[in-house]
């Protein structure tokens, strides 16, 4: 998501770096909006540095509309800490500065305050009143906690810490998504196809799309099966994992025999591996010899395809996402390939462009439906083009 982190002039200003920090690293893009009271308990070298953006602070410095240009830019307005004026601000529907003429310009679904004050300000009836007010707007609060204050007392009024202000925005990102209630299949990685016990075919394939595909799908809420071929890629570290299941194979057969199992049990599948079609015939469970001859001969046989097989398997109600990597003829081969397997959609990967396809942390990519629609992709991270698939695919 575009997250703007609004900071106001609370002592718990100083905990907001944490929490842009923990959002970046959920892989949220974030921009910073502070109030000239918050550069007093944190400063905007800080706040550039964490979210790696200019800080939004000055209604006037760029001469343009900036708070129209970032409420556009924004999914998510998130205020911590929230002081008693700013919220006051809003429920009286003030815009005096950078931040509370950005509020007043966001829709209120899509703005969430981490409150944090005094506990006897918290209690006053003015701000019960005006959090009332904000929340029948529908915007979210996340309560402050009770604990130790900055002032020496003790009680109700501490910012959430940052952990669960970043819990509480993933889990409200995912909540209307309709991907919550879903279970898809991604297949991603090479296959390794065993010659004998120290030898196999593979393929440059990184899995990194697959990857990217499996957090794409599991950051809009849906639960993901992973089938992977061997790869050094690990799941263990996205914000997502509790809701990637991960079964690792090495061969196309053991691949074939993972995603026919969980298909059935999928709103959807899409198909990133490159898995080898063809296997040796004969795999030799010692480390073969040279045989004194200039040449040798491995033969081999066809794999299954994994593909065609959930096309024939799917259901009305499924979807079914092929990969394809074309040298020629590409769209008219992408949708034959399409037609023959039974798919709603085909990525086509650009073989011609520089920095997509294997191995590199970019790709560029065609989405071909099987309605006719067409949309292709700039040069993006292959997280990028991962969320604009699961975008394409899941209308
Ligand atoms: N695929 C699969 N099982 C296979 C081979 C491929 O599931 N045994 C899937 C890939 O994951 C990808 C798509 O099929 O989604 C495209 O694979 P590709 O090798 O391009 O397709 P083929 O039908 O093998 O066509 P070609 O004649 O170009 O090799």
């Amino acid at each position: 998501m575009n997250i703007v982190v609004g900071i106001t002039g609370g002592i718990a200003a100083y905990k907001a770096p944490e929490l842009v920090r923990l959002l970046v690293k959920a892989g949220h893009s974030v921009r910073c909006a502070a109030t000239e009271h918050a550069l007093q308990f944190t400063t905007r070298a800080t706040l550039e540095t964490v979210s790696a953006n200019p800080l939004y602070c000055d209604l006037f410095a760029s001469g343009r509309t900036e708070h129209i240009s970032l409420k556009d830019w924004a999914d998510l307005l998130v205020v911590a800490p929230a002081t008693a004026n700013i919220i006051g601000k809003v429920a009286g529907g003030i815009a005096d500065d950078a931040l509370s003429t950005l509020l007043l310009a966001m829709p209120p679904q899509h703005v969430l305050m981490a409150p944090a004050m005094n506990s006897q300000m918290w209690a006053h009836p003015a701000v019960q009143r005006n959090i009332e007010t904000l929340r029948s707007w529908g915007i979210a609060m996340v309560s402050p906690a009770d604990g130790e204050l900055a002032c020496g007392t003790t009680g109700p009024g501490r910012m959430s810490e940052p952990e669960e202000i970043a819990a509480c925005i993933a889990s409200l990102s995912t909540f209307h998504s309709p991907l919550s209630t879903q279970r898809w299949l991604v297949t991603a990685g090479p296959t390794y196809e065993r010659i004998d016990s120290v030898r196999f075919i593979g393929n440059y394939s990184s899995g990194k799309m697959g990857f990217a595909l499996a957090e794409a799908l599991a950051e809009q809420g849906a639960e993901v099966e992973l089938v992977t071929g061997p790869t050094s890629l690990s799941t263990l570290r996205s914000p997502f994992s509790a809701h990637i299941h991960e079964t690792r194979v090495e061969s196309a057969r053991e691949m074939y025999a993972a995603a026919t199992k969980v298909f059935p049990h999928c709103h959807g599948a899409i198909l990133s591996a490159a898995v080898a079609d063809y296997r040796p015939a004969e795999t030799a469970d010692h480390k073969l010899k040279k045989n004194g001859s200039e040449g040798m001969h491995l033969e081999l046989v066809q794999n299954p395809d994994i593909l065609a097989t959930l096309g024939g398997m799917k259901q009305e109600e499924q979807t079914l996402v092929g990969f394809a990597l074309e040298t020629d003829h590409e769209l008219e081969n992408a949708q034959g390939k399409l037609e023959r397997k039974n798919l709603d959609y085909i990525v086509l990967n650009s073989l011609r462009d520089k920095g997509a396809g294997f191995g590199v942390d970019t790709n560029k990519v065609t989405i071909l439906g099987r309605d006719g629609s067409r949309k292709e992709s700039p040069l993006l991270s292959k997280r990028e083009v991962a969320r604009m698939i699961i975008e394409a695919v899941t209308l």
